[in-house]
Formats: structure tokens, C-alpha cells, sequence
């Protein structure tokens, strides 16, 4: 099944990077900054037919599906299929750049396959339980021994989270060597899966954290709400994603 979703991503990133040649339409959903183009919508409709027409019985959540369809589908029960198709929405009508495709599939509310692909970098990751990790087909092993803890490594932060200092998320990471922020979740955990940041910790839907995080399971990192609390993926939720020992400093420190 991989190889076939793998599939999918690589094509659907063909589309977009033609749609990026021949302009596009940009719209505004809930604020100015909240952006989605007609690509984006594209993508979200051609995954979605792909995977309707392989598997007919699964249920599938996506950032841009029709109003209520979401919150009706129960994560917990048989396969649920999560799209974000275009993450880093603003990056891709301002940068052409650092954005990226993603997948993940729930089975019985466990993740089970993630897949965050770097269009421009032609870079792919995927991976879950009995994969492990892969990259662009091959399997891959880090160069870095992993998981690395926050007093190691860069944290990927949240703007307005990191500036307001919401949930302590600025001072209780001080330890680390850095911080970076980047407008995509998908390119940040693609950086924690190459080991060039420790950490993640931000606002986010489940199809922006379960792709990547999925992946990182495979190379011992963990995810969580910062409360601590249960994680529905139903919900936006503020999670961080990090070595267990990390986890447990932030919720528990
Ligand atoms: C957004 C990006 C961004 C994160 C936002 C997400 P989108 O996804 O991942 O980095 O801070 O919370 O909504 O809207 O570009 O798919
Ligand atoms: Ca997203
Ligand atoms: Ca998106």
C-alpha cells in the first residue's frame, strides 16, 4: 500500500508544480492570513478520488473538504484516511517553496502510514509501523542518532504562540540551541526526521501533525497535547512532537 500512496503524492506534485507555472487562484478563508487556492482544492479532490476508487470502504478527513464532513467521521473506527494537500498554503503563493503534500491512515485510531513529500526538494518521506522509515522509495536510515532531546537541537515554534509566550512554549524551551519557524508542519517534521531540529510545538490540525509524527514514530519520537491530555485527532489541538524524555520535561517541568 506504500508504494501506491507513495505514488499518488509523486503525482499529485507533478500537478502542482504545473499549476505553479501557470498561476493560479488564491482565495481568503477565515482571515488574511488564511489562504487556499484552487490547487490546493484540486489536489485534495484528485487523492480523494484515488483513494475512493482503491478503497471503497474507508472513510476520509481532509483540510478542504465540504463544511460538517469532518466532524462525522468516526477516527476510531476502520481505516480513516487524513489529507492535507497542499501544507504551507501561504509558502506556496509567496515562496514556491517549502511546502508539502500529506497523507496519514488510522487504523482503529491508531496511525498506521504517514507521508509528507517536499514538492520542490523532491524530497519524500514515509513510513509507520512495519515500514519504518523510507525516503523517496529507498528505506532510510538517519545519519544522526535519534531521537535527539530539546537541549540538543533546534525547536520548531509556532509565531504567535512563540511571541506571546502562550502556554509558557518560549520559556520552557529556552534550553535548546535555537529557535526556527517555518510555516509548514509537514517541512519542520521533515527536518526532525533529518535530524535538524529536536522539536515541534504548535497549533495544529491532525492532518498537519499525524503525517509527519506517524513517520518520527518510527525513529522514537512521540507526540502529545502540551496539557497532556488525550488527542482525539478530530480537533485542533496544541501538541508538541519530541523525544518521549522531552515530552515529559515540557508537560510535566
Ligand atoms: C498550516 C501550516 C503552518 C501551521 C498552521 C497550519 P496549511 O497549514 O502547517 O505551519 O502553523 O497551523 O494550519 O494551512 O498551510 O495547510
Ligand atoms: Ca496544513
Ligand atoms: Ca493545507
Amino acid at each position: 500500500m506504500i508504494e501506491l500512496v507513495e505514488s499518488w503524492a509523486r503525482e499529485a506534485g507533478e500537478i502542482i508544480k504545473q499549476r505553479a507555472s501557470e498561476g493560479f487562484d488564491v482565495s481568503e478563508k477565515t482571515a488574511r492570513d488564511d489562504l487556499v487556492t484552487n490547487v490546493d482544492k484540486e489536489i485534495q479532490a484528485f487523492l480523494f478520488a484515488k483513494i475512493k476508487e482503491t478503497y471503497p470502504d474507508d472513510s476520509i478527513m481532509g483540510e478542504e473538504a465540504e463544511e460538517g464532513e469532518n466532524a462525522k467521521i468516526d477516527m476510531k473506527k476502520g481505516r480513516v484516511w487524513v489529507v492535507d494537500p497542499i501544507d504551507g498554503t501561504i509558502n506556496f503563493v509567496l515562496q514556491n517553496r517549502d511546502y508539502a503534500v500529506m497523507i496519514a491512515t488510522l487504523t482503529n485510531g491508531v496511525p498506521t502510514l504517514g507521508l509528507v513529500y517536499d514538492v520542490v526538494e523532491n524530497e519524500l518521506f514515509s513510513g509507520g509501523p512495519g515500514y519504518g522509515v523510507r525516503l523517496n522509495g529507498e528505506q532510510y536510515e538517519p545519519t544522526k542518532k535519534l531521537p535527539l532531546n530539546i537541549e540538543d537541537g533546534l525547536v520548531g515554534h509556532h509565531a504567535y504562540m512563540f511571541s506571546r509566550d502562550i502556554d509558557q512554549v518560549m520559556t520552557k524551551t529556552k534550553h535548546s540551541l535555537g529557535t526556527r519557524i517555518i510555516g509548514s508542519a509537514g517541512i519542520v517534521l521533515n527536518k526532525m526526521i533529518k535530524g535538524e531540529l529536536a522539536a515541534y510545538i504548535s497549533n495544529l490540525s491532525p492532518w498537519d501533525y499525524l503525517p509527519g509524527s506517524t513517520i518520527l514514530h518510527e525513529l522514537g519520537y512521540d507526540f502529545a497535547k502540551i496539557d497532556g491530555g488525550e488527542l482525539d485527532f478530530h480537533e485542533r489541538a496544541k501538541v508538541i512532537i519530541a523525544s518521549p524524555k522531552s515530552i515529559e520535561e515540557f508537560i510535566n517541568g
